[in-house]
């Protein structure tokens, strides 16, 4: 049998506001597979961004367990938490989070900065993974000089900067006009299809069912039912996932 690329068990989350508590997730368990395209699909507060929280590794669940290719999250020190988010979680988020001060190449390039590489492979980066979204003619410009569904682009190749293993992804069009909604939407369901990322996206918009393989549905904290699914990953997919190479980049 093959390991999940994230594997929730039971996981619960009870938020304290001062004497009252929140339970934003009562029990929450499924199974992820590398390369599989997979949509949360629930209203406002049910718990959702929560989770996306965990996987992340942002915060931490009150009870429950989350392993990430079998590795346990709650056995990993502060630092092997940041590692985990800056190498295997991309993260994207409805407000784009662009620092506005920065160019568009330059935000882009932010989690190559992290990691200590230097200016001229970072830029090398940024510019390839721009060209993916038709934006590298925006490349010195300010993200206020964007559009809201140019500027989820670049938010969404800044996730690819490191490579990760898992797109995480929280309502991404909740600021975006109708066209260009669909053609983010569009955009992440080709990075699925052709560069196999393994995707978990969240949205309270049923018109998305149509772009993933399976379909969560949560409600208040818990995961009511999933629908649809897809194979284990084979070993095609695991190939095609490892890197979001230069190659990879061509094809797409
Ligand atoms: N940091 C927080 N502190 C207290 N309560 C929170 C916090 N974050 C979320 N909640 C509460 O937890 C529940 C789930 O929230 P959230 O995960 O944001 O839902 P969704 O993303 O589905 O809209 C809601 O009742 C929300 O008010
Ligand atoms: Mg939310």
């Amino acid at each position: 049998m093959k390991t999940p690329v994230i594997k929730c068990e039971n996981l619960t989350k009870i938020y304290k506001l001062g004497e009252t508590n929140v339970q934003a997730l009562r029990g929450v368990s499924f199974e992820l597979y590398a390369g599989t395209y997979s949509l949360l699909l629930g209203p406002s507060g049910c718990g959702k961004s929560t989770l996306l929280s965990l996987v992340a590794g942002l915060d931490v669940p009150t009870a429950g367990k989350i392993f990430i290719r079998g590795e346990d999250l709650s056995g990993l020190t502060v630092d092997q938490l940041a590692k985990h988010r800056n190498k295997k979680i991309g993260m994207i988020f409805q407000q784009f989070n662009l620092i506005q001060s920065m160019t568009v190449w330059e935000n882009v390039a932010l989690p190559y900065v992290f990691a200590g590489m230097p200016l001229l492979i970072r830029k090398k980066r940024a510019m390839k993974l721009l060209e993916l979204v038709h934006m590298e003619k925006y490349a010195n410009h300010l993200p206020t000089q964007l559009s809201g569904g140019q500027q989820q682009k670049v938010a969404i190749v800044r996730s690819l900067m490191n490579n990760p293993w898992i797109l995480l992804i929280d309502e991404p069009t909740g600021n975006l006009d109708s066209i260009s909604a669909n053609e983010v939407m569009e955009f992440i369901r080709q990075l699925n299809e052709k560069s196999k990322r393994t995707i978990l996206l969240v949205t309270h918009n049923p018109d998305y069912c149509k772009y993933a393989q399976r379909i969560m549905y949560m409600k208040d904290g818990k995961i009511l039912s999933i629908e649809g699914g897809k194979a284990p990953e084979t070993k095609e997919t695991r190939v095609k996932a490892d890197e979001l190479s230069e190659e990879a980049l061509e094809k797409m």
